[in-house]
């Protein structure tokens, strides 16, 4: 019998104590830009029907074709780990009938997703990501308004060094005529692509757009644009869209090349990368765009969407490179207080005080642990407490306790009764 061992699955992590504080710090932004833009929250299972996302995303689509975590309950239903968000949300969308509130339905998520890649930086098996989805409507300011509020967040998040990608992939109306022309200039080169991308000619050709081997870059330079393809309608909606970026002065860049790896994407898609000082990139962050035909693709009724996701452990990745060069992380906000005990007593009504710190919003540390007085003086040296309350048998008997000033040495008894609000008023005051 092989001997188990404690450890994760590849591709799969724990979210350390030391993680929380960078998973709060998003949230918070979050929370922030999605209510002033009037998103509400919305959170679909992490298992669904495996046929949510090969409808949507597309069963060629290295999501759905290689890294879905896919298996039959004992009921016999296939179904799956959820591997994105946006076609959960529209299967949600059009399972509540939400054609019948207001639109466009703005809802934006948070969680957990899981795709079987081959894990390197930034690559994960289980990963998180935040998204957000405009559901009901074509206006081109809504793909503006996604990629303004994606950009918000990184922004918000401290980073300077990002820009925006975007490109049209048109529709289909004028796509196949694009797809056909690709077809035939990459069919003339398909000796010079990669294994993969030789596949990726018969089955979905555009994503050979997207590949990053260098051999398939060099096939890319010289391969038609779709732009200089789009129909009518797609034009105008594209040609709306940027002016609306630069009304908005967002930094962008147009990528002819950028096509995104999902089926469900029609007319708008974006990527917002971070690059290094030197100019590297250190990957997308978050990844979007337009998907008028996905409500139709999962048997619904014609509904236009727009949004984007970003990937919460590549967003921290960059946050912790970033301090790692400030020099160290800035501590969350830390207790100034700590309250010491000794003897069973004081232990006891120590508990009591704490709690009603707790109730008063104000920060303690302890250590009720401990029993001996040197090792928690220590403990509050060690993390920089400003004062100690010491409660001490004597003290516990006669409802009092001391005040250590650790800075001056001074001290001070004060009654328990008025403790809290004494302190309350030293940290309004800082002395
Ligand atoms: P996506 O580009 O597949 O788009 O993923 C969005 C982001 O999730 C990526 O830019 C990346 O930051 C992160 N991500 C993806 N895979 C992994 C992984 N294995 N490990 C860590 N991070 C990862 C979507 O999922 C679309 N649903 C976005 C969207 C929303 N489009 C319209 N609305």
């Amino acid at each position: 019998m092989s001997k188990f061992k404690y450890q994760n699955l590849t591709g799969m992590h724990d979210i350390l104590p030391t993680d929380q504080v960078f998973f709060k710090k998003i949230n918070k932004v979050l929370e922030g830009v999605s209510h002033y833009y009037s998103f509400d929250k919305i959170e679909t299972p992490i298992v669904e029907f495996a046929e949510v996302f090969s409808k949507a995303v597309g069963t060629d689509t290295d999501i759905v074709g290689k890294e879905m975590y896919t298996f039959r309950t004992k009921g016999q239903d296939l179904v799956c780990l959820r591997p994105e968000g946006t076609a959960p949300v529209m299967r949600s969308y059009l399972e509540h009938g939400m054609h019948n509130l207001p639109q466009p339905v703005k809802l934006w998520y948070v969680g957990p997703f899981f795709r079987y890649e081959r894990p390197q930086a930034g690559r994960y098996r289980q990963f998180h990501q935040f998204g957000f989805e405009a559901v009901g409507d074509k206006n081109p300011s809504i793909d503006s308004q996604i990629i303004q509020m994606s950009y918000d967040v990184l922004k918000e998040l401290g980073f300077k060094n990002i820009t925006i990608e975007v490109n049209s992939i048109g529709d289909s109306e004028c796509r196949p005529y694009f797809k056909k022309i690709l077809t035939s200039y990459l069919k003339s080169k398909k000796s010079s692509l990669c294994s993969d991308c030789q596949r990726r000619l018969k089955e979905n050709p555009l994503r050979i757009l997207d590949c990053k081997e260098e051999k398939c870059q060099r096939v890319k330079a010289g391969a038609p644009q779709i732009i200089d393809h789009l129909c009518e309608a797609c034009h105008a909606h594209f040609k709306q869209v940027l002016e609306f970026l630069d009304e908005l002065e967002l930094p962008y860049t147009l990528n002819p090349y950028l096509v995104r790896g999902l089926d469900y994407y029609t007319k708008t898609v974006f990527e917002i990368i971070e690059t290094s000082e030197t100019g590297t990139s250190l990957g997308t962050l978050i990844g979007g765009g337009r998907y008028d035909n996905l409500a139709k693709m999962l048997g619904g009724r014609d509904t236009p969407g727009c949004g984007s996701a970003g990937g919460i452990e590549r967003i921290i990745e960059v946050m912790k490179a970033k301090e790692e060069k400030a020099g160290g992380s800035k501590k969350p906000e830390e207790a100034k207080i700590f309250l010491a005990q000794l003897g069973q007593m004081a232990k006891m009504k120590s508990m009591k005080l704490f709690e009603e710190f707790r109730t008063a919003k104000i920060p303690v540390a302890e250590s009720f642990s401990k029993d001996s007085l040197k090792s928690q003086l220590r403990a509050a040296d060690k993390m920089g407490a400003k004062w100690v309350l010491i409660f001490g048998q004597k003290e516990a008997l006669e409802n009092f306790i001391t005040l250590r000033n650790m800075e001056t040495g001074t001290k001070k008894e004060i009654t328990l009764d008025k403790v809290v609000e004494e302190m309350k008023e030293k940290l309004k005051n800082n002395k």
